[in-house]
C-alpha cells in the first residue's frame, strides 16, 4: 500500500497549513482569510489538532504551518504546539503584534520559526494597510524577540500593493539586511480576494528588477518560488496567480479553523469535514479522500 498522500496529479503532500482561529487584531485591506468563507465557528481543540497532525505524519507529512486569523489570538497556542508529534518543521504566520511576549514560550513549546506579515515599515502606509498605524513598533519588537528566541529564519511577508508599498521594495530589502541573514524577505503577489484589483502590481516588472539586481538566483521546490540574493539579502518572490508551475508543485493541504480539510486556497466546494472526536483511523481516511479532491487551480 502506498503510504504517502499523493493526489491524482502526482503531487505528494508534505505539509499542512492549519488555521487555528478566524479572530484577528488587525484589519488588513488585502486579507484573503485563508480562503475561508464560513462565519466564525467552533475552533478546533488542541487535541483535535494534534490528532490531525499525527494522522498526517503517518503519511510522511513533516511540515506544519499555523495561521489564522491571527494564530497568537489563541492563548492556548503553546499547548497546541506542545501536543504535536515530532516534525521536521513547525512554523506560524503571524502579524507580529503579540509576538514579543510570546516568542520565547512559543519556541519552548516547539515552534521552529515564524513568518511575520509586514506590508510596510512606513507608519502611515502600515496604518493604511492594516488599520492600526500604532502597532508597527510592536511588530518590530516582535521580530527582534523572534530572532532572540531562535525562531529563525524569520520571514517577512510583504504583499505588494500598487500605490501603497510598491515603491518600498528597496526599503524592505535594506530593513531585512540589518538582521544579518536571520531574516528573509518574501514579496508576495496580491491575490484579488476582495475586489482590490486596483492594488495589483505588475509582477513581471518586479521580477525583472529583482533579476537585474541579484548576484544569484535559486528556485525553491515549493511553488517553484524564485529566491534572489541582493546585497547579501535573500528575497523570495511568491507568484501564485495564473501560475501553473505554482500549482504543479504545491505540496500542501489546508485545514480550516473549524476542522475542514481544504484542498485548495482558491476553492470552497471540495472541503471535507473532520467531525469532533474523530479517531486517527477515520482521520487518515478523510485525509486520503481530501487529497483525491486536489486539483491544480491553474493548469498548464
Ligand atoms: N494576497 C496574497 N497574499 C495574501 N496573504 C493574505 N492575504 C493575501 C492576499 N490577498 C498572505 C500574506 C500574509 C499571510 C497571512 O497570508 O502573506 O502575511
Amino acid at each position: 500500500m502506498n503510504n504517502t498522500l499523493t493526489d491524482n496529479y502526482g503531487r505528494v503532500i508534505k505539509s499542512l497549513r492549519i488555521s487555528i482561529t478566524k479572530k484577528c487584531n488587525l484589519k488588513c485591506i488585502y486579507c484573503h482569510q485563508e480562503g475561508e468563507n464560513q462565519a466564525p465557528a467552533q475552533e478546533m481543540t488542541p487535541e483535535t489538532i494534534a490528532r490531525i497532525v499525527t494522522a498526517a505524519s503517518v503519511f510522511g507529512v513533516d511540515k506544519v504551518k499555523f495561521s489564522g486569523g491571527e494564530p497568537l489570538m489563541r492563548e492556548d497556542f503553546e499547548e497546541i504546539l506542545a501536543r504535536l508529534p515530532a516534525l521536521k518543521n513547525i512554523s506560524a504566520t503571524t502579524n507580529g503584534v503579540l509576538l514579543s511576549h510570546r516568542a520565547a514560550s512559543l519556541a519552548d513549546s516547539g515552534l521552529d520559526r515564524v513568518n511575520v506579515s509586514l506590508p510596510s515599515i512606513n507608519k502611515e502606509h502600515y496604518g493604511a494597510i492594516t488599520g492600526s498605524p500604532n502597532m508597527l513598533p510592536r511588530v518590530i519588537e516582535g521580530i527582534d524577540a523572534a530572532i532572540d528566541a531562535g525562531l529563525t529564519p524569520v520571514k517577512l511577508n510583504m504583499v505588494l500593493l500598487k500605490g501603497i508599498n510598491h515603491s518600498e521594495i528597496d526599503d524592505a530589502i535594506n530593513f531585512t539586511g540589518r538582521y544579518d541573514g536571520s531574516v528573509i524577505l518574501q514579496l508576495i503577489e496580491l491575490m484579488n480576494f476582495r475586489n482590490i484589483s486596483r492594488f495589483m502590481v505588475d509582477i513581471d516588472s518586479v521580477e525583472r528588477m529583482l533579476e537585474s539586481r541579484a548576484s544569484h538566483v535559486n528556485e525553491r521546490e515549493m511553488h517553484r518560488r524564485k529566491k534572489y540574493f541582493i546585497d547579501g539579502v535573500e528575497v523570495e518572490l511568491v507568484r501564485p496567480i495564473d501560475n501553473s508551475r505554482f500549482c504543479a508543485s504545491c505540496n500542501r493541504l489546508r485545514v480550516t479553523s473549524n476542522g475542514m480539510l481544504k484542498p485548495c486556497l482558491m476553492r470552497n466546494d471540495n472541503l471535507i469535514e473532520i467531525k469532533d472526536g474523530a479517531m486517527p483511523e477515520e482521520i487518515k481516511e478523510l485525509l486520503r479522500k481530501a487529497v483525491l479532491n486536489r486539483e491544480p487551480f491553474y493548469k498548464g
